[in-house]
């Protein structure tokens, strides 16, 4: 082999390396919506926003890089710290459709710098901070998870429906199958609480999800609605995390 084509192939191969090392930062991303209600319905309790009590719809927890194997990468960069500046444009569609629950009240901000440094840094590659934040919401849009749940009958009034038709109105709207994990009400009941839906890593088309989280839910499960906590929720003011897988 001539030594110049040597050189050629050496350099296609660090390319062709790099490029596959670049892709394999994650596999696939969890988009994932929380149930207000069921944040709010449990002994932790919660705290609404400073900026006001949210709607009585499903919020963005998080868009979360993970591997097929069901493990996922975190804090990723630690050199890009959250810049607030950077999504000034966003804050309003965050406070509305990304609102924090977590007491002490909060404007958000600490919510998605958390999500900013422990999961987007992880999918820095493709999406940098203003990209992964409006990704995130261009997919809210993209999916009502509560309206496919009420076409089905399936509404947050306290109600217990069963995984099975659960499963079935959210795959039937979407037309992929949603990871559903619950949380425990101060009952002791099983409640709707995350609805995990996967997505490929441009962030924006939804897929199959490759493994889905392990449900905590049981075969009939609580649909609390979201508004009756609001005062005990504001004189709660003990500090709770954010649940995470
Ligand atoms: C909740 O709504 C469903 C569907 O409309 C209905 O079947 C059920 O009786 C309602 N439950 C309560 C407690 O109002």
């Amino acid at each position: 082999m001539k030594s110049s084509c040597r050189v050629l192939i050496q350099i296609l191969v660090i390319q062709l390396l790099t490029i596959l090392c670049v892709s394999k930062d994650f596999d696939f991303f969890y988009f994932v919506q929380q149930w207000p209600g069921s944040y709010c319905d449990t002994k932790g309790n919660c705290c609404y926003p400073t900026t006001g009590k949210p709607d009585a719809d499903f919020g963005i927890h998080g868009l979360w890089p993970n591997y097929n194997d069901g493990t996922y990468p975190s804090n990723c960069d630690p050199n890009t710290a959250f810049d607030p500046s950077a999504i000034s444009d966003l804050t309003t569609s965050l406070e509305i459709n990304w609102p924090s629950l977590a007491c002490p009240s909060s404007n958000g901000l600490s919510f998605w710098s958390h999500e900013w440094e422990k999961h987007g840094t992880c999918s820095e590659s493709i999406l940098d901070q203003h990209g992964y934040f409006d990704r995130a919401l261009k997919l809210k849009t993209q999916v009502n998870l509560l309206q496919a749940l009420e076409n089905a009958g399936i509404k947050p009034n306290g109600s217990f429906y069963s995984m099975v038709s659960i499963n079935k109105a959210i795959t039937e709207a979407i037309g992929f199958s949603p990871g559903i994990e619950c949380n425990v009400d101060v009952s002791g009941n099983h409640q709707l609480y995350q609805i995990y839906l996967c997505v490929d890593t441009s962030g924006s088309n939804i897929i199959e999800c490759p493994v889905l989280p392990t449900s905590s839910c049981g075969s009939k499960v609580e649909f609390p609605p979201f508004g009756n906590q609001g005062i005990e929720a504001f004189l709660v003011s003990e500090q709770t995390d954010h649940l995470e897988l």
